[in-house]
């Protein structure tokens, strides 16, 4: 059978940065994101006797070797579960650019989750499917919902309990969140190789680890509260908290450019104006602001006439991974 899968990428409020465990790719601590409805991955996945080795289309190009050998891997958790040795073809589509530093690898491989195993046959619950998520890529277990969602550090060795659950739908508040993509994406530390980094040399990673149980906590209360300010205050906190320990480490990383400090600084400024407006950067240059939709207009216009802004897109909260083709 085969089965096609969308997902959406998701932004974290709470940054997830560091793991537990490499192998299994357990985070050190919790996170809270927001699931995107603008942008989305959709994956087909079909396991086959005839085929010879595991294929990976991305974009309508055949992927790397390297992305080839990170998605078979995946694929062999999906089948050991269900006990078979086919090898797969996996097609993915994005509607955003893979390499804008926008989080392909959450919605990529949240869908790819379900695409392998409902091809497979295999009926999983959303916090198996979670659980499995995180395997690919630890920002991939929370793309499994929409809305606001958390992720849990777990304790247990294998990983079982290290799963995200919805904390609200995407229905509960109507927020925006611009993302202004910059013009100057050059090459950047992934992810995986600048929380591993930050871990092993930064001095600051222990105080960043050892304040996200609070951050989660306060992130919880705002949410349910729905109050932009305290949530947005909390969101930048964490994001320039992440990336003062992945700059303090050796060689430090460095994630911003030119437009990222223009863009922070813009935001500050607007806020000051009275705009309730709050920046989030991840793993790339590109700046996230979160903003209530009565500001989505005007703040859009100030951020596409900033430097080194090629575009704006706007994203509300979106809905968790679905099955949007079977075929036999
Ligand atoms: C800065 O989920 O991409 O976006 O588990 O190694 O694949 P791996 O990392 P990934 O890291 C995301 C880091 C972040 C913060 C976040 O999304 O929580």
């Amino acid at each position: 059978m085969q089965a096609t899968a969308k997902a959406h990428p998701n932004i974290a409020l709470i940054k997830y940065w560091g793991k537990r465990n490499a192998e299994l790719n357990l985070p050190a601590t919790g996170s809270i994101s927001m699931t995107l409805d603008a942008l989305w991955t959709e994956t087909t996945a079909r396991f086959d006797k005839t085929f010879d080795q595991d294929i990976l289309i991305l974009d309508g190009t055949q992927a790397t070797q390297n992305a080839t050998s990170r998605v078979s891997q995946f694929l062999d958790i999906f089948r050991s579960l269900s006990g078979t040795d086919q090898f797969a073809r996996v097609e993915s589509v994005n509607n955003f650019p893979t390499a804008a530093g926008l989080a392909s690898s959450a919605s990529g491989f949240a869908a790819l989750a379900l695409a392998a195993s409902t091809s497979l046959g295999l009926d999983l619950a959303p916090t198996k499917l979670s659980e499995l998520a995180r395997r690919g890529s630890g920002s991939a277990a929370r793309s499994i919902y929409g809305g606001f969602v958390e992720m849990s550090p777990g304790e247990k060795s294998d990983g079982a309990d290290a799963f995200a659950t919805q904390l609200y739908a995407e229905s509960f508040w109507d927020v925006r969140l611009l993302v202004l993509i910059m013009s100057d994406a050059s090459k950047q530390v992934s992810s995986t190789d600048g929380m591993n980094r930050t871990m092993a040399t930064s001095p600051y990673y222990s105080a960043w680890k050892s304040t996200i149980p609070t951050d989660l906590d306060e992130m919880r209360v705002a949410l349910k509260r729905k109050d932009i300010h305290r949530v947005g205050e909390l969101a930048e906190h964490s994001c320039l908290k992440m990336h003062a320990s992945s700059m303090a480490s050796r060689p430090g990383i460095i994630y911003w450019n030119k437009g990222t400090v223009e863009a922070m600084n813009k935001v500050r400024e607007l806020r000051n104006d009275g705009i309730p407006a709050y920046f989030t950067i991840d793993a790339g240059p590109q700046v996230k602001v979160l903003c209530l939709p009565e500001d989505e207009e005007k703040l859009t216009t100030h951020f596409q006439q900033l430097p080194g802004v090629e575009k704006v897109i706007t994203a509300s909260p979106g809905p968790g991974v679905s099955i949007v083709g079977e075929s036999p």
